[in-house]
């Protein structure tokens, strides 16, 4: 599809006030989004793991006014509280999408967002938070057009979230969500997130994702200070080659469960992406002291038990590790027992991959 193929013909039904909620998940990268160009397009293609449980609740009240407003008016709310440090963000978000949904100036809305992890766990709540807003967006497109397609409104509201956040393109189906065009997989877009297309062995249904909670304050560099970083950066063009070379080894990974292969690409994508950030201009450690005791210890694990658990960054100091559903419980005892010492007061959040957002 086309961005031309996301700007609506005019609307058949008339506006009326009313309420939508949307229930949207986080997603964890396996090959990493490092890297974008024009109005959030990705320099290389992505793949994530849907989570289950960390996951955002919005709702959108929505009352139509008189005469269309210069600009989206909107007041937000987090846990029942005012939240203006979201204004600015909202603001932009809304102002991207005004053509692609014309009808949003024509209300007046107030948002209610709550996360189900702590706001100050240091998990980013972008994507869930504007793939919920997205969705609920869409939900009112479609009752202004209520012949929508379901693939049409799930493919727009990916190509929505996108526009608030890359990353949100990936957390509107589930388990695993491919964005960003690859040459080997049919369907894949720059413009939104599609299903995973190929066949995914049982070992990595519902696979377990515990986030340690390292370093629980405000990130150091926002996402999009550090895509900047990738322009100009030296290593950048074959950073992309290998995140394209990356996804499409993992087909074959998926497909046997090869699970020594799967850890050795997660974790070398998890270390390129924090080697690009300490090769950059300028530079930043974003790991922390207990994110390298993680990461040894995961190892000595490994090495001692032929467990197949391993771990995965974000653009912070928390660790994600992974495992198979097989594994649970002696993993959950090695990180209570091992690792939580390593986190902001002991804290993990016990995860695996879901099946998308849903609505309420
Ligand atoms: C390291 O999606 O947060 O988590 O598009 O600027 O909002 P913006 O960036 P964002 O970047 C996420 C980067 C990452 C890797 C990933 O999720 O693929």
């Amino acid at each position: 599809m086309t961005v031309e193929q996301f700007l609506p013909q005019g609307y058949d039904v008339k506006a009326s006030s009313g309420s939508v909620t949307w229930q949207s998940p986080s997603n964890i990268a396996l090959v990493k989004y490092w890297g974008k160009y024009g109005e959030q397009m990705p320099k290389n293609p992505s793949v994530s793991f849907t989570l289950n449980n960390c996951h955002t609740v919005t709702t959108l009240n929505y009352e139509p006014v008189e005469n269309p407003f210069a600009k989206t008016t909107f007041e937000i709310f987090l846990d029942g509280n005012p939240a203006p440090e979201f204004r600015e963000k909202i603001e932009g978000f809304f102002t991207r999408i005004e053509q692609y949904l014309p009808f949003i100036k024509n209300y007046k809305f107030s948002i209610e967002t709550s996360n189900s992890f702590p706001h100050s766990s240091g998990i980013a709540s972008s994507a869930s938070g504007m793939s919920a807003l997205a969705l609920c967006l869409m939900t009112i497109e479609k009752g202004l057009q209520p012949d929508m397609a379901d693939d049409f409104f799930k493919k727009k509201a990916s190509f929505l979230a996108r526009l608030g956040s890359g990353s949100a393109s990936r957390s509107i189906g589930g388990p695993l969500i491919v964005w960003g065009t690859h040459a080997e997989i049919e369907g894949s877009s720059q413009l939104y997130g599609t299903p995973y297309p190929f066949e995914i062995h049982e070992v990595f249904k519902e696979y377990q994702d515990t986030i340690l909670l390292v370093d629980k304050g405000e990130k150091q560099v926002s996402s999009t200070v550090g895509h900047g970083l990738m322009k100009n950066h030296a290593y950048a063009e074959a950073r992309f080659t290998q995140a394209n070379d990356n996804l499409e080894a993992l087909k074959g990974i998926f497909k046997t469960g090869d699970l020594d292969a799967f850890i050795e690409l997660v974790e070398s994508e998890a270390l390129t992406l924090h080697a690009m950030m300490m090769t950059s201009q300028p530079y930043f450690i974003l790991m922390k002291p207990n994110t390298l005791e993680i990461i040894n210890k995961i190892w000595e694990y490994r090495a001692q038990s032929g467990s197949k658990v391993s771990f995965t960054l974000d653009a912070g100091a928390n660790v994600h590790v992974l495992y198979p559903k097989s594994e649970k419980e002696n993993v959950l005892a090695f990180i209570a027992g091992e690792l939580s010492q390593y986190c902001k007061d002991q804290e993990f959040i016990e995860d695996f991959a879901g099946k998308g957002a849903v609505q309420l």
